[in-house]
């Protein structure tokens, strides 16, 4: 039987980072009803094309397309328009192109959407894998998260939908933001949940709490013994934070 949706549900995002679309695919089936979106990154993408991210979205399932444009506005309004056309939810941009480019992958979103329904344009503020002594090897100055928020305003003031950021950033966005600007969190663990690689980790709840919209979660629920179940206790997590927010 399949759960029954909620907002909760339709707020948690699961990365589809397996090497083939053949095991993408059975996970993505068996986490049908589970899940509210599938993320496809570079490495599915590079070894298999957008076969996997079409077949999901002919089958109605979300998804976000996490390859984070980043070129010059012609090219990038392309990219977005291909994107749009594969039907899927969301698909990211890097903020760092500047205004014009985000404005391209904007107007490419609205020329390629289909049924009405336009993907949503998002934005990667600051790759949190760049640390203050990284950002100013390249040039930018100051804390992180001064960055994080103005490149955050200048999603906005371009017309994007909204960001994909850390937990620990999403309470400073959501203030310079307002409500209706969309927050994406990765680095997500269940409260009793190993880390892994992530170094800086979130649970559902400060999460949510600090004003995300969507959560991704990975490996807590791909390496699953049970990937439904821990697709569902993440969703309990979820479900009380939303009622107590
Ligand atoms: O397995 P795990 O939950 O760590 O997967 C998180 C997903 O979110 C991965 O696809 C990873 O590339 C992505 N991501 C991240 N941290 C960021 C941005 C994206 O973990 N800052």
């Amino acid at each position: 039987m399949l759960p029954s949706t909620s907002l909760a549900r339709s707020r948690l995002i699961v990365a589809l980072d397996l090497p083939s679309a053949a095991e993408a695919a059975r996970l993505a089936e068996r986490l049908q009803g589970h899940v509210g979106l599938f993320k496809v990154g570079f490495e599915l993408f590079a070894a298999e094309g957008p076969v996997l991210p079409r077949y999901l979205a002919a089958r109605g399932e979300g998804v976000f397309l996490d390859l984070k444009f980043h070129d010059i506005p012609n090219t990038v309004r392309a990219a977005a328009r291909e994107a749009a056309r594969l039907g899927v939810t969301m698909f990211n941009i890097h903020a760092a192109g500047g205004r014009k480019m985000m404005e391209a992958a904007r107007e490419g979103a609205r020329e390629g959407e289909s049924g009405g329904a336009r993907s949503l344009v998002l934005a990667v503020t600051v790759l949190t894998s760049l640390s203050e002594h990284d950002l100013t090897e390249i040039g930018i100055a100051g804390a992180p998260e001064e960055a994080v928020v103005r490149l955050a305003l200048l999603a906005k003031a371009s017309g994007l939908d909204g960001v994909v950021a850390s937990a620990r950033e999403a309470a400073a966005i959501r203030a310079a933001c307002g409500d209706g600007f969309i927050i994406v969190t990765p680095g997500i663990r269940p409260a009793a949940a190993n880390a892994q690689d992530q170094a800086r980790v979130s649970t559902p709840a400060t999460a949510l709490r600090a004003g995300a919209d969507y959560l991704v979660v990975g490996r807590p629920i791909t390496t699953a013994q049970q990937p439904e179940a821990a697709a569902d206790a993440i969703v309990a997590e979820m479900e009380q934070a939303l009622t107590g927010r």
